[in-house]
């Protein structure tokens, strides 16, 4: 469903990214870890269209999305949750989750929508809080559901569980385990591999700008 095909990315002539070549198929999650500094984030935002390749192509079933605007690339059904989130503060947890909604439906329809999917994750009790208050595990958890909202093709995840203690980790977990399960596409990077291990079904490893398949 997506490929990315021979894609470079160099900063001030030094090469992060050479020859990156992987694809993921419609309702798979794959796992792409590597050190800090490893270009995992790079080779994200490429794909998202906030960083322009050297070279290179990515195809979105059949459409070569290479040079779209992000906003674009958005409309294509590729997403991008930051490793940092970036709420709306002073909107609630369930109005953040509306906000992406709003641009195909009326506020009553989307606040509903965004309703439906915090009880499908079980967060309702989220539902009416300030995003200024929300814990660092919660935050990331809106970051998410923001992106899932639109019902992509694919989700591209930066490291959502850096920073996370090991109970917020697990409560991610499980909520990415039902969008597995829905048969959600997504490309997580991690520079822990076994946190992911019984979530992605193949992994990369990225490394001195190459990528690797690994078992
Ligand atoms: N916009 C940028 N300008 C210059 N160098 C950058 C930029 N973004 C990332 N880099 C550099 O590229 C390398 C890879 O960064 P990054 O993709 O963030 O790695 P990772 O996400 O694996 O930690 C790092 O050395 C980083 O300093
Ligand atoms: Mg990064």
């Amino acid at each position: 469903m997506l490929r990315v095909k021979n894609l470079s990315k160099s900063f001030n002539g030094f090469v992060i990214l050479k020859n990156i070549n992987f694809e993921v198929e419609r309702g798979e999650v794959i796992g792409i870890f590597g050190p800090n500094g490893s270009g995992k984030s790079t080779l994200l935002k490429c794909i998202a269209g906030l960083e322009k390749p050297d070279c290179g192509k990515i195809i979105l079933m059949d459409r070569n999305i290479t040079d779209l605007k992000p906003w674009e690339v958005v409309d294509a059904g590729v997403v991008y949750a930051f490793q940092i989130p970036r709420p709306f503060k002073s909107m609630s947890f369930l109005e953040n989750v509306a906000t992406p909604l709003m641009r195909f439906h009326d506020r009553d329809k989307a606040l509903k929508l965004a309703w439906d999917i915090l009880s499908k994750f079980e967060l309702e009790d989220l539902a009416n809080r300030k995003a200024e208050k929300l814990s660092q595990g919660e935050t990331k958890l809106l970051e998410i559901l923001r992106a899932y909202a639109t019902n992509p093709n694919i989700m591209l995840l930066d490291e959502p569980f850096a920073s996370l203690d090991m109970e917020n980790a697990l409560r991610l977990k499980s909520k990415l385990k039902i969008m597995k399960e829905e048969g959600q596409s997504m490309i997580i990077t991690t520079h822990r591999r076994k946190i992911i291990s019984d979530l992605a079904v193949r992994f990369y490893k990225l490394e001195g700008g190459s990528i690797h398949a690994e078992g």
